[in-house]
């Protein structure tokens, strides 16, 4: 693969759980590969997409509030994502170290992280941008399904189960889209990366602690880079 990883991560005492941030537009494999590294490394993968859908789900007031805003491929307002957020990362598990997956996505929720994280005594470990180009992110949202039962993420093309309609994860058979993987929604949820999550690389890279990865390859391929990354960091 690419070798394109750059900068230098600063040394991180070795007792303080990972923090670590997944960025990239949508369809860039963020959650794909956050699957991976928590069941390689025994992190925690902490979605703020996938809280946000079961919010949703449940009809909270969050949920109902955030509704049209992600059919439409906008982002939720920064009040709702940040209150999910801080509930989640009040959990016990989170102590393992977490990898954030479409979290921070604007310099508000970015200037919050820090904040949280400083009140416990931590701090980012490493942002790792994935990069990718627009054209095939509409490809690969347009062909995602996830299996009902465990969540796993499959592809029509890219990455299908080796038994079809079987999930590989819990031999689960019910599969499902997500309502905003249509390409008209993902070309707006693209818009909206540029606009106000992809300023945030340079905000990470101002602080020492971004990581580029070309994100282009085969999932394999990619998965191996991170995990290179992460060992890294995490040493
Ligand atoms: P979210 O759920 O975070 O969606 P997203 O950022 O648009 O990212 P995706 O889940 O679409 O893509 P991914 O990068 O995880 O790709 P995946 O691994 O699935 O957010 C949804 C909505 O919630 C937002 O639009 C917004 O409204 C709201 N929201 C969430 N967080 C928010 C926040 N912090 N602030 C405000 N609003 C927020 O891969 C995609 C497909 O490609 C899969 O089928 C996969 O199998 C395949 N694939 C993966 N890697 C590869 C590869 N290397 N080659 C070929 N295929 C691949």
């Amino acid at each position: 693969m690419s070798g394109m990883t750059t900068a230098t991560v600063a040394a991180r005492p070795a007792t303080r759980p990972a923090v670590l941030i997944l960025l990239g537009p949508p369809g860039a494999g963020k959650g794909t590969q956050a699957r991976m590294l928590e069941e390689r490394f025994g992190l925690v993968q902490l979605s703020t997409g996938d809280l946000l859908r079961a919010a949703v789900a449940q009809g909270t007031e969050a949920g109902r509030a955030a509704k049209a805003v992600m059919e439409a491929g906008g982002l939720v307002s920064d009040e709702i994502v940040l209150a999910i957020l801080r509930d989640r990362m009040a959990a016990p598990d989170v102590a393992r170290g977490v990898i954030l997956d479409g979290f921070p996505r604007t310099d508000v929720q970015a200037a919050a992280l820090d904040d949280l994280l400083c009140e416990a005594g931590q701090e980012v470990t490493a942002a790792i941008a994935l990069v990718v180009d627009d054209e095939a992110m509409i490809a690969r949202v347009a062909g995602r399904y996830t299996c009902a039962g465990c969540g796993e993420g499959y592809h029509d093309s890219f990455k299908v189960p080796a038994r079809a309609g079987v999930c590989d994860r819990c031999g689960g058979t019910a599969f499902r889209r997500r309502a905003d993987d249509t390409a008209e929604t993902a070309g707006a949820r693209l818009a909206a990366y540029h606009a106000q999550t992809a300023p945030l690389i340079a905000y990470y890279e101002g602080r020492g602690v971004l990581q580029r990865i070309d994100a282009m390859g085969t999932i394999d391929e990619i998965g191996a880079d991170l995990a290179d990354i992460v060992s890294r960091v995490s040493a």
